[in-house]
């Protein structure tokens, strides 16, 4: 099968990348390079025969065309976005061109080239997701595929919007689409503006862990590489028109989740004099901070047999290890601009 995967230089995109390359597909990364991307992430892949790599931006629409016609793939998975919640709030604009606009673009283009082609069988648009757009919950309960949308960041509802023109697509056009929504990721290659690497790496450095406000947010953490089994499960045999929801079984507070980090810290790479965990510090909360997510993963279980395969131990504990053994890639990323400040506190 032959992928055109928009945003597979970035984090949960390269892991797309690697492992579907990995599984003998032929690959197309279509990739803007902005701040977040990093060409490196693709390093055991970018000199098979399988992968082909496409510099261009989804708000171009004739760049897509083009990109359409020339490579002929069998199917899109697309990840492309601005993806980081704090920077959606000092600027949201960017979110509203890419993930709404650029979203828009991919679906015309789509379109327009599985028309031309006779709508051919086994062609699938998938779009990535994220559960951000179900807004928050309660200490009780759990976000399904039928939770209405309420997002609460200019982030959360620049993808909402984009899940809604994927939903219309497929109703109008009978564009096939697969989507799907899932909790956050961590692991090898995340870019570090986000939480987990920024307590390895503020801890390495000796430097305050930031938490923010209290500490008691809860997320459902996946294993990136996880994720990307669920994406090509769901692009192989999710039905049209369907969506699923993609979570870890991990809940955990952002405390104890930062808690544990700590500990394998203190085991992996023990500190001259006590612990990791004496360097936390909570700082002013994000505003419209969500209070909780989680994942009611029963029908992409039973419907298509997906289970995480990690614990968030066990994850964190190849991540930890996996920063350890990879600091020049870290140690570029971090010269980049915004990456060690602290974004987003304006409301
Ligand atoms: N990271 C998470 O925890 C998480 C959770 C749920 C859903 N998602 C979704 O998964 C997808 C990938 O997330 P990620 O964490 O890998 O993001 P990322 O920020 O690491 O990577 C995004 C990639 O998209 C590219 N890109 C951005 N704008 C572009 C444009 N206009 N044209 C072409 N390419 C562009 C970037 O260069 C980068 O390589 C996103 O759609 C995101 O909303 C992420």
């Amino acid at each position: 099968m032959k992928i055109l995967v928009t945003g597979g230089a970035g984090f949960i995109g390269s892991a797309v990348v690697r492992l579907a390359v990995a599984r003998g597909h032929e690959v197309v990364n279509l990739d803007a390079l902005t701040y977040a991307a990093c060409l490196d992430n693709l390093a055991e892949v970018a000199d098979s025969p399988l992968y082909a790599f496409e510099h261009a931006d989804i708000r171009d629409r004739a760049a897509l065309d083009r990109i359409f016609a020339a490579h002929a793939p069998d199917t899109v998975m697309h990840l492309a976005a601005e993806s980081h919640v704090d920077r959606s709030i000092d600027g949201p604009g960017d979110f509203i061109e890419t993930n709404i606009t650029g979203t828009y673009n991919m679906l015309e283009a789509a379109r327009a080239y599985w028309v031309q082609a006779g709508k051919p069988e086994g062609f699938r648009f998938h779009h990535i997701s994220t559960d951000e757009v179900f807004g928050t919950l309660g200490a009780t309960g759990q976000f399904t595929e039928e939770t209405p949308y309420a997002p609460n960041s200019p982030y959360s509802a620049s993808k909402a919007s984009s899940d809604h023109l994927v939903r219309a697509w497929h109703e109008t056009y009978g564009l096939p689409v697969v989507m799907t929504n899932c909790s956050n990721n961590y692991g090898p290659y995340h870019f570090p503006e986000k939480l987990i690497p920024v307590v390895i790496l503020n801890a390495l450095a000796g430097k305050p862990i930031p938490i923010y406000g209290d500490g008691s947010n809860v997320r459902d953490w996946l294993y990136v590489e996880d994720h990307a089994d669920a994406l090509l499960t769901v692009l192989e045999k999710g039905p049209l028109g369907r969506s699923y929801n993609i979570g870890g079984e991990n809940e955990r507070s952002n405390l104890e989740l930062v808690q544990t980090i700590c500990a394998i810290l203190d085991e992996a790479h023990p500190r001259n004099e006590g612990s990791y965990a004496d360097l936390i510090t909570f700082v002013t909360d994000r505003p419209g901070h969500d209070a909780r997510y989680a994942i009611d993963p029963t029908r992409i279980r039973e419907e298509l047999g997906w289970r995480p395969s990690v614990t968030v131990e066990e994850g964190l504990e190849k991540t930890v290890r996996w920063y350890l053994d990879n600091k020049p890639w870290w140690q570029a990323l971090q010269a980049r601009k915004g990456v060690g400040e602290r974004l987003g506190v304006t409301a």
